[in-house]
């Protein structure tokens, strides 16, 4: 059986936008950030405090946080590569944060510049830095199930990533594929191996769609018990150090497939499909997503 509520992590503002070239102003992130929190989604990851010579569209973290505080009742992670970026982000306001770890070697050093075991102790300073300040921490996992480098990744390096995240005190795992080559067939092992070391409440789905694949593995992951999915409004996004990666689930998308499940997001999808427009026409094309676009025609 189906979870009755599913919790929709909103990663726009952040995956969705960290790999556009233009520079988004502050005040557009801003914009886009207040109309998902109306459109009620409980949590939006609203930035980056990451280098930024590596990522530049999130260099205005710090600005976007202090524009934003006390908007709503959404909750607003952002991620954190180091205690560097942990200090900055908690000096923002910062009440949430994510660290991200790779199942695979290439992808973390290209994506952090390090190795998986360096990169855990790294977290592991930001989780105990977290923990004396009573921060939540989300511990994403990239390349679950493909490697833009290595090709295919083994569920068993996935469940050891998972569990050292686990380890470490996170209190979400958010499973990314983030080249969105999985299909059912590849991502039901996967999830099998998680849920040996992870209780199935602390697991997330984080889908990119650049197989179409993304529908049909979030509804594998609800039937298994996963009760929490990230998306991005209008599809956008993609990651700077995966080549070919495209974005992620579209948020309408998949707020329409749980309206007609019957499962409850306390998403107004019709305030969604505003903040896509909004997105969209400042991007210059169209909505990424299916449902956004089939919608504002009837
Ligand atoms: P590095 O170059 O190895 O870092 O980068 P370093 O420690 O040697 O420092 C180099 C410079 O960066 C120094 O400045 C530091 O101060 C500065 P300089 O002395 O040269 O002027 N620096 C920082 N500045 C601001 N904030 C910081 C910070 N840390 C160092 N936190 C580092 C290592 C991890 C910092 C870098 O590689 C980085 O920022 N990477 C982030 C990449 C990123 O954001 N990728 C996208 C997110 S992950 C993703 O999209 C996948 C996900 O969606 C799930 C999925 O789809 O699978 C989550
Ligand atoms: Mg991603």
């Amino acid at each position: 059986s189906l979870p009755k509520f599913v919790k929709i992590v909103e990663v726009g503002p952040r995956d969705g936008l960290q790999n556009e070239k233009e520079i988004v102003p502050t005040s557009v992130k801003v914009e886009l950030i207040k109309m998902l929190v109306s459109s009620g989604l409980p949590v939006v990851e609203a930035t980056s405090f990451v280098s930024p010579k590596w990522v530049p569209q999130l260099a205005d973290a710090k600005d976007v946080m202090s524009a934003i505080q006390g908007i709503g009742h959404s909750r607003f992670p952002v991620l954190t590569p180091n205690l560097k970026g942990f200090e900055a982000a908690m000096a923002a306001g910062a009440k949430e944060v994510a660290i991200f770890a790779s199942a695979s070697e290439s992808f973390s050093r290209s994506n952090i510049n390090c190795s998986i075991e360096d990169s855990l102790a790294r977290y592991r300073d930001v989780a105990l830095a977290a923990e004396n300040h009573k921060i939540p921490v989300r511990g994403y996992i990239s390349c679950v199930v493909g490697c833009p480098v290595e090709g295919a990744v083994p569920p068993s390096k996935v469940a050891y990533v998972a569990e050292e995240l686990i380890n470490m005190g996170c209190a979400e795992i958010s499973l990314g594929d983030t080249i969105g080559v999985g299909t059912p067939g590849t991502v039901i092992p996967m999830l099998e191996a998680v849920l040996d070391v992870v209780p199935i409440e602390k697991l997330a789905v984080h889908f990119h769609d650049t197989y179409g694949q993304a529908l049909s593995n979030i509804m594998l992951s609800l039937q298994m018990g996963i009760s929490v999915v990230d998306s991005s409004i209008s599809g956008l996004g993609g990651c700077p150090y995966a080549k070919g990666a495209s974005g992620n689930v579209a948020t309408e998308d998949v707020v329409y497939m749980l309206n007609g499940l019957g499962v409850k997001t306390d998403v107004d999808l019709g305030k969604l499909i505003l903040a896509g427009d909004y997105i969209s026409k400042h991007l210059g094309r169209p909505s990424g997503s299916k449902a956004a676009i089939a919608l504002s025609r009837t």
